[in-house]
């Protein structure tokens, strides 16, 4: 479904060279749930900015559904991110001045074929449980409550991939369990490819499949 074949990816300064990734070959299988775990500084986050075609690699290409994408113009690009992948980050990222249910209908907003959008957001809502709360402000949910919401703006628009940035990672361990459970309901019910980079050992042995990252690169521990 999705790999990537070489990547190497160094971000330049003036003064400094950072390789945040070094040679990465990863292959993530359709319906998948994996998880990517390493110490602070290793890569991960960067990692996940490739596979989501958020950030460009240094070199190297990635693949979706056998296309590689890599070439893409930034509009072609955008246009594909957005179809394909669902984002959920460990700060929520959500838009504090819109409702609940504006904050979910966003990514939508770019396509030019949306469907009903309100009704797809009031459905993406629904399947995480917060129905009731559309009409509140993000600064009004609890914390997990924030992070359904920007798991239900992440499937609003039929995404086949899920990128999780340590998604429990501002909860406490009652809040991410709800969030875990809710990410493997999208991956067993609704058949949603997840990755999802965590520190929690016990959350990423849930999961299909543990990577292990160290100084940008891939180890087996
Ligand atoms: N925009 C940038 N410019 C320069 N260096 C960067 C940039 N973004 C990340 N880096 C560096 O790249 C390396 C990898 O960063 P990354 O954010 O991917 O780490 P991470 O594994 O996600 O860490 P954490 O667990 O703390 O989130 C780090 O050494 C970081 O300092
Ligand atoms: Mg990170």
């Amino acid at each position: 479904m999705l790999t990537l074949n070489d990547i190497n990816k160094i971000y330049r300064t003036k003064t400094i060279e950072t390789c945040a990734l070094n040679n990465v070959n990863l292959h993530v299988e359709k319906g998948e749930f994996l998880s990517i775990m390493g110490p602070s500084g290793c890569g991960k986050s960067t990692l996940l900015n490739i596979m989501g075609l958020l950030d460009r690699p240094t070199s190297g290409t990635v693949t979706v559904n056998g296309e590689d994408v890599t070439g893409l113009g930034d509009r072609e690009l955008a246009r594909f991110r957005n179809r394909t992948f669902g984002f959920v980050f460990q700060s929520f990222q959500l838009i504090n001045t819109l409702s609940v249910l504006d904050n979910v209908t966003l990514p939508l907003l770019y396509r030019s074929n949306p469907g009903n959008i309100e009704q797809l957001a009031r459905e993406a809502l629904e399947k995480v449980g917060l129905s009731h709360r559309m009409t509140h402000k993000p600064t009004q949910l609890s914390g997990g409550q924030a992070q359904r919401v920007a798991i239900a703006r992440a499937i609003v628009g039929n995404p086949a991939i899920i990128l999780a940035d340590e998604p429990c990672g501002n909860l406490d361990s009652r809040m991410g369990s709800e969030i875990m459970e809710l990410l493997h309901e999208l991956n067993t019910s609704d058949g949603r490819t997840i990755v999802m980079v965590t520190h929690n050992e016990s959350q990423a042995k849930e999961t299909d499949r543990i990577v292990h990252f160290f100084d940008g690169q891939q180890v087996t521990l």
